[in-house]
């Protein structure tokens, strides 16, 4: 078979090793040729690519970001999107794409199936919100990364009787600061999907001083809202893809927090550290797995769906479920972090 990979929307630690674990069995066991389209789907609409040999990934396993690149362009941004990627099929003779992507990637990989591609998918994210799936790669480094930050908080707010702010990524959802909270013990933890109460967040950070004289570390996900009319956020940024660009509730909270309370307080904004480097042993496993069952859903005729983490097994999953609901924190795993705040 001819099979095309891409990378698309933000990277994440362990594509590469998805990559690494698609040739090394398309080549190896199935005789495959891998193509790697450059960018996301622009190499798949500029028919541009990259023939992809167990020889061309050596030494890839660990390394972050992507050998081929990706971006946020997708075929149905332009008329001729769909006729670019059916050219592409035919003038490499493609049997089919793995599409290795977050939310936005794996919509668009079900659109692009729904006009006759044959498509598999692999849910690539650090913020762990694609349904189907128990586990992204990615999120394990970044939970390491940030609970390895708040570690390091924790001393200098000690010392200094502080308030620590530690805003993380997760724009609609808040696996990485809940899972981060409870590895660091946070003072507590705001998540999109509780709106907090500035009110009551700035009163137990006081009885937490007062009562314990203990200072305390507060983590934010970027998409943490306040409940309605509880405080002024300035208008938000849109940026060329129609993405809300975030990162900046760290700053406004922790200014509201040092002026109605009087504590001395600091942010750190961790970003796109959390992005970056090389994946835990957790996610160069699980990238590797996924990789393996990526290439295996192709031969398989599994077109449509979604290699996937559930208990402890990789299976294909129709990808109209994965991409119709995120996937949010549960209010089970999100009362153990609350057991723990001031
Ligand atoms: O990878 C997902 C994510 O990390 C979000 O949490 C974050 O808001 C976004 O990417 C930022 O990506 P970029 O800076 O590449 O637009």
């Amino acid at each position: 078979m001819n099979v095309g990979v891409l990378t698309g929307g933000g990277d994440c630690p362990g594509l590469n090793a998805v990559i690494r674990g698609v040739v090394r069995k398309a080549e190896k066991h199935y005789g495959d040729t891998v193509l790697g389209f450059h960018d996301g789907w622009r190499g798949v609409l500029d028919n541009e690519f990259t023939e992809l040999t167990i020889e061309a990934c050596r030494g890839i396993l660990p390394r972050g970001g992507t050998i081929i690149g990706t971006s946020r362009i997708q075929p149905f941004m332009y008329e001729d999107g769909m006729d670019r990627v059916r050219a592409t099929m035919e003038a490499n003779e493609l049997d089919a794409i793995i599409v290795i992507g977050g939310e936005g990637t794996l919509s668009a990989a079900l659109a692009v199936f729904n006009e006759g591609v044959p498509i598999v998918g692999v849910p690539k994210t650090i913020d762990n919100d694609i349904g189907g799936t128990e586990r992204t790669f990615g999120f394990d480094t970044a939970v390491a990364i940030a609970t390895d930050a708040i570690d390091r908080l924790h001393t200098t707010a000690e010392s200094h009787d502080r308030v620590m702010i530690c805003e993380v990524m997760g724009r609609h959802v808040g696996h990485i600061a809940t899972w981060a909270g409870i590895a660091g013990g946070a003072t507590m933890t705001l998540i999109p999907e509780h709106p907090f109460d500035v009110e009551a967040v700035c009163a137990s950070l006081v009885r937490r001083h007062d009562n314990n004289r203990y200072a305390s570390v507060v983590v934010v996900a970027e998409g943490a809202k306040p409940i309605e009319g509880s405080l002024e956020l300035p208008k938000e940024e849109i940026d060329e893809y129609g993405h809300i660009r975030l990162g900046g509730i760290g700053h406004i909270l922790g200014r509201e927090i040092e002026s109605r309370t009087g504590l001395e307080t600091r942010v750190t904004t961790l970003g796109h550290v959390q992005r970056g480097g090389t994946p835990t042993p957790f996610d160069r496993v699980l990238s590797t797995r996924f990789g393996v069952a990526a290439i295996d859903a192709v031969h398989d005729g599994k077109f449509g769906h979604m290699v996937s983490l559930n208990a402890a097994s990789i299976k294909p999953r129709p990808l109209t479920e994965c991409v119709a609901e995120l996937k949010y924190v549960s209010d089970e795993l999100y009362s153990v972090a609350e057991q723990f705040f001031a």
